[in-house]
């Protein structure tokens, strides 16, 4: 095969199923890594992101069903499908708790639903080539902020600095649930991408618009949870903040995230050469969520 196709591992490759996993939010402190709001506040923006964004996938990926012309990636999509909805639910549930304890995420969610549903949304495009364009621009959005899902999924799985600082083990479960998904599930969008278009430059486009987009987003979540954080006198925050604790093992390290940039860009990457597919269905085989699901499905 050549270099300038994708090469899939297949051995990386798993059925996908969902969980219906619950979680109980009132032991869980505002700043759940203890001592450190920055952190804290800068994985909670993924609560105020995912609930619309996952929504999001699963209204566009319903539309791209009857295209598809393959039954193993169909039923790959639908096994995605499943696992985002409750991926954006489980997010979705966390956000009642952060009102209770004084911060109301509702003027930066309002934001981001307007973000996914009108400006990514549908459009009132007659049908044709204009609506079968912005599908399939969506589709390769998607398999590039999944690039990123994987991404973070893997390093969550892997971040045991979390757990050396006693971050509470709730939301260390609902993220590492949600990361060994996404690790599950990491060549499903890009798989889709390639079998409806898989243009080149489609990937090279779409690939930096969800790049500036996610930081766009990503920063400003931050401030807005640490402008808004009652317990906050000083809520100043910089990229330092974030490369140091990069540094440290309690966030992603920046050079980490720009290795990964030009690995997306490569014309023979495949999203299963990255990342474990082991090292997920082992966290998930003793995830205390996945397993109280597996119970109550069992019943
Ligand atoms: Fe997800
Ligand atoms: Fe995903």
């Amino acid at each position: 095969m050549s270099n300038t196709q994708p090469r899939p591992v297949e051995s990386e490759r798993i059925a996908l199923k969902a969980r219906n996993v619950s979680f109980s939010w009132e032991d869980t402190p505002l700043h759940w890594v203890p001592g450190d709001p920055f952190t804290t506040h800068t994985i909670n923006v993924l609560h105020l992101l995912l609930p619309a964004g996952e929504r999001w996938f699963v209204h566009v990926y319903k539309q791209v069903l009857p295209l598809i012309r393959d039954d193993r990636l169909r039923a790959d999509v639908v096994g995605f499908i499943g696992q985002e909805a409750m991926h954006s639910q489980a997010h979705d549930e966390v956000l009642p708790h952060l009102r209770d304890q004084g911060l109301d995420p509702t003027p930066y969610t309002a934001q981001v639903d307007w973000f996914f549903e009108k400006l990514l949304g549908d459009r009132t495009l007659p049908p044709g080539r204009a609506r079968r364009w912005w599908l399939l621009e969506r589709v390769a959005l998607i398999a590039a902020i999944e690039h990123y899902t994987a991404f973070l999924g893997d390093w969550v799985l892997g971040a045991s600095e979390l757990d050396r600082r006693g971050a509470d083990p709730t939301m260390l479960d609902l993220l590492r649930w949600h990361g060994a998904e996404e690790v599950e599930h990491r060549s499903v969008a890009f798989d889709l991408f390639q079998h409806v278009d898989g243009g080149y430059r489609r990937r090279v486009r779409t690939w930096a618009t969800a790049f500036s987009a996610l930081v766009f987003l990503w920063q400003r979540g931050i401030r807005f949870f640490l402008e808004n954080d009652p317990t906050l006198t000083d809520p100043k925050a910089s990229f330092k903040d974030f490369y140091l604790r990069g540094r440290q093992g309690t966030l992603p390290a920046t050079g980490d995230m720009l290795r990964s940039i030009p690995r997306y860009l490569g014309r023979g990457y495949h999203p299963s050469q990255d990342c474990s597919t082991a090292q997920a269905v082992a966290y998930l085989a003793g995830s205390p969520a996945a397993l109280a699901a597996q119970k109550r499905e069992a019943a």
